[in-house]
């Protein structure tokens, strides 16, 4: 008798997660017998989900915010960038250890090198934001050799903590919003805050967008974010939402733990219209 593997999503709240469609869909595509599953998890709580969930014969899951760091913290083995990251978003339960991975960042790279077609080496990148999001992608865009990434940051202390962790990684700099260098043209602007979710405008440097300027909000909807508008309003060359980074990064957990690389480009085309 086969059983069926079990996978879930713990966020908090999750019940907005579009994972569970993802991976069923993935499932389906590739015909892997899996069932996956939302788990609404409070942060006080999250040590005893997982370990129940490993017990429980589970195989693998997704952590998303707010758990990210905590759950890095459980693993008995952590990827080299989850643990540059010291944040994961996938764990798998393998001969009684917990492996936690970190595939957002490779899942953003992939958004923007493959779906995009964006060129990062020698281009000069600008983040803003840094907290967990930041983190996450701020060593996968260093490994593609950029000329430079600027964090910036409401927050000047946090950009710096970065530029301390990652700055062995590539050159790396920080600056609050209003004193970021604008002499030099922006290939790419990555909107990494959660400004957005509660629908304030931050004051981002205007004179850092110009015609040559690809704008990509790590957030993503069924309508234009505010960030993806300002973009546009701004004359960036293109504006994009993160659906791409979102089905790209399950696609890399999908591949852990099933050792299948689902196609993504018909899973983002749904996404899009049915989320
Ligand atoms: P996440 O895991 O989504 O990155 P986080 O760690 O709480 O969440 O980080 C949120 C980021 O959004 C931070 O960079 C935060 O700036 P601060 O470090 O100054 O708090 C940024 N952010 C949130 N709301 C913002 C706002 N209204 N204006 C500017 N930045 C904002």
């Amino acid at each position: 008798m086969t059983t069926t593997d079990r996978y879930g999503v713990m966020g908090y709240p999750v019940s907005h997660s579009r994972s569970p469609l993802i991976h069923r869909l993935f499932a389906l595509q590739t015909g892997q017998d899996i069932r996956y599953e939302p788990l609404e998890v409070a942060p006080d709580d999250l040590e005893t989900a997982v370990r129940r969930f490993q017990r429980a014969g589970g195989k693998g899951l997704n952590v998303t915010v707010p758990h990210k760091a905590e759950a890095a913290k459980l693993c008995d083995q952590l990827s080299e960038r989850a643990n540059t990251a010291a944040a994961v978003n996938t764990l798998s339960f393998r001969d009684g250890e917990i492996h936690g991975e970190n595939t957002d960042g490779i899942g953003l790279l992939r958004d923007l090198v493959i779906n995009h077609a964006v060129s990062l080496e020698g281009s000069n990148i600008l983040i803003l934001g840094a907290g967990g999001a930041t983190r996450g992608i701020i060593g996968p865009l260093l490994e593609m050799q950029p000329a430079s990434v600027r964090i910036a940051n409401r927050t000047l202390g946090r950009a710096e903590a970065l530029v301390d962790r990652f700055s062995h990684l590539g050159p790396v700099s920080a600056y609050p919003f209003d004193a970021v260098p604008v002499v030099r043209k922006y290939d790419l602007i990555v909107n990494a805050t959660s400004a957005g979710v509660t629908g304030d405008a931050p004051p981002y440097p205007e004179a850092a967008v110009s015609g040559d300027t690809f704008c990509y909000d790590l957030a993503y909807g069924l309508k234009p974010t505010p960030f993806s508008e300002w973009a546009r309003e701004r004359g960036a060359a293109k504006s994009a939402m993160g659906w791409g980074m979102l089905v790209e990064q399950a696609a890399e957990s999908f591949n852990i733990w099933r050792g299948v690389r689902p196609d993504t480009e018909p899973v983002l085309r749904q996404m899009k219209v049915t989320a």
